[in-house]
């Protein structure tokens, strides 16, 4: 990555009656940044910022979020265009390279992805190791850690072509990975990949087809898949892809840096949130029940809080969530699923919240994560599924993130400070004076 942050303006800083001046940098659009690289140098002192609220860990040129205005961009183009007229692999490429493909780079991609779809046979082996009942993410992160016990001929990160192998390899296996967790969870054969159908259409058939019965892919559906991927694909500098920078700032291996993203990813306030939302849906059960669901997540002394609302970067409507609002419409058309007591519900909890002073004050809109759950379970997976298939997309984030990271010349190992409030310096008391 070509650097191209500018200094637009300098900072001052007052200490102990001693000033200080620190640089200003702009990007190309979105809010400006102080360079605190030199503070502890200059002044002895720290920032503190739990949560990184207000700090930029990079510069990055692929992902873009307005949270007022509600915009995302991948390397400049709008969610909304990309999830209308791209595909996932289409997207992939453009987040890896900055660029769309031209029709040869498209061609070339896609095949390379297509031929990477297989895995070792031997991790055939660590599936049947795992406990029948284990939860798909936990099968997905080991077996993703796992990745780099068996292809170590693409592990040097300080070799391009090496990286590239290991990118496309964890784009290429994800749906693999993925799908045979899924199978593996319900008793049920592993389907091999097929790689005369498309990226979406062979997830769906690794997913949902037995050996015993013809598949046929709806291509309705396949195309709704595709577009959830993109979705998800990335979100600049979010908790898992913070994780997998940081993982690699290390010098860690790929797979190694996107368990551990896979990691993050799964916790209920990131990736579970749709899990929880479904899931938070079916408690509330009836339309008449929203009222005390609304009520527990004002209250400060509960803590449950409405799933799929709010977001630290939006505070306007997540452009994730329309358009999962419409695929949602448009699943369950295409499904038949005339009655949807959970879509229902859902609808109007949008309504109400969405003119609740409390929500409206707190800029609390819905999420990706609030229809997601919705329309990946009338799609026929589990509730359990839905982190693994957010894990899936964002797979090509987190790779495209890592590398920017490593062609990064001003990229350093990271390595946070705390304000310490601990105990100071005692002598050690030996057990019996205890
Ligand atoms: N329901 C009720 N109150 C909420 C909610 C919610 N979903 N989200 C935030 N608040 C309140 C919160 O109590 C706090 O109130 P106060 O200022 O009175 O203490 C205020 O809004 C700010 O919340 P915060 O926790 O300081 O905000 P955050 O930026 O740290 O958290 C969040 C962001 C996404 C973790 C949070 O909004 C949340 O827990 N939402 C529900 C989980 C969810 O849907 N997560 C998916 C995020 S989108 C997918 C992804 O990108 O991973």
């Amino acid at each position: 990555m070509e650097n191209k942050i500018k200094q637009t303006n300098i900072a001052k800083i007052t200490v102990d009656g001693k000033t200080y001046e620190l640089p200003i940098y702009s990007g190309s659009t979105g809010p400006s940044a102080i360079d605190v690289r030199n503070l502890h140098k200059l002044t002895g002192l720290f920032t503190f910022d739990i949560g990184y609220t207000s700090t930029c860990s990079t510069e990055s040129q692929i992902t873009f979020i307005d949270g007022g205005k509600g915009q995302l961009l991948y390397r400049g183009y709008p969610i909304e265009q990309l999830a209308e007229h791209s595909t996932f692999l289409e997207t992939s490429y453009l987040l890896i390279h900055g660029e769309l493909p031209t029709k040869d780079q498209s061609t070339k991609f896609t095949n390379i992805i297509t031929n990477h779809t297989m895995l070792h046979e031997q991790i055939e082996r660590f599936f049947n190791g795992f406990r029948r009942d284990a939860h798909p993410m936990a099968m997905v992160c080991g077996t993703v850690g796992a990745l780099s016990a068996f292809y170590h001929d693409s592990l040097d990160i300080e070799d391009n072509e090496q990286r590239d192998i290991s990118m496309h390899r964890l784009i290429a296996k994800m749906p693999t990975i993925a799908a045979r967790a899924y199978k593996y969870s319900i008793g049920q054969p592993t389907i091999y990949p097929d790689n005369s159908l498309n990226y979406a259409e062979n997830f769906l058939k690794m997913c949902f087809a037995v050996p015993t019965e013809k598949y046929e892919v709806n291509p309705i559906i396949a195309d709704a898949m595709d577009k959830i991927f993109i979705l998800h694909a990335d979100h600049e500098q979010n908790a898992s892809t913070s994780t997998v920078r940081l993982a690699g700032s290390s010098g860690a291996n790929p797979f190694a840096c996107i368990a551990a993203g896979v990691a993050c990813l799964w916790g209920p306030s990131h990736g579970g949130a749709n899990e929880a939302c479904l899931n938070m849906l079916k408690e509330i059960g009836s339309v008449d029940r929203i009222p005390e669901f609304i009520a527990r997540a004002k209250d400060r002394n509960d803590p449950f809080r409405l799933m799929g609302f709010g977001h630290r970067v939006y505070k306007n409507y997540d452009p994730r969530a329309k358009v999962m609002q419409k695929t949602t419409h448009a699943v369950l058309g295409e499904l038949g699923i005339k009655d949807s007591p959970i879509l229902d519900i859902a609808m109007e909890l949008e309504k109400i919240a969405l003119n609740d002073p409390y929500f409206v004050e707190k800029k609390l809109y819905p999420n990706v994560d609030f229809y997601s759950g919705i329309v990946l379970s009338a799609l026929g997976f589990p509730t359990s599924m839905f982190t693994v298939l957010f894990a899936l997309a964002r797979t090509v984030g987190w790779v495209s993130q890592w590398n920017e990271m490593l062609e990064d010349k001003t990229q350093r190992i990271g390595r946070p400070r705390q304000l310490y409030t601990g105990a100071t310096s005692r002598d050690y008391i030996p057990l019996a004076n205890r």
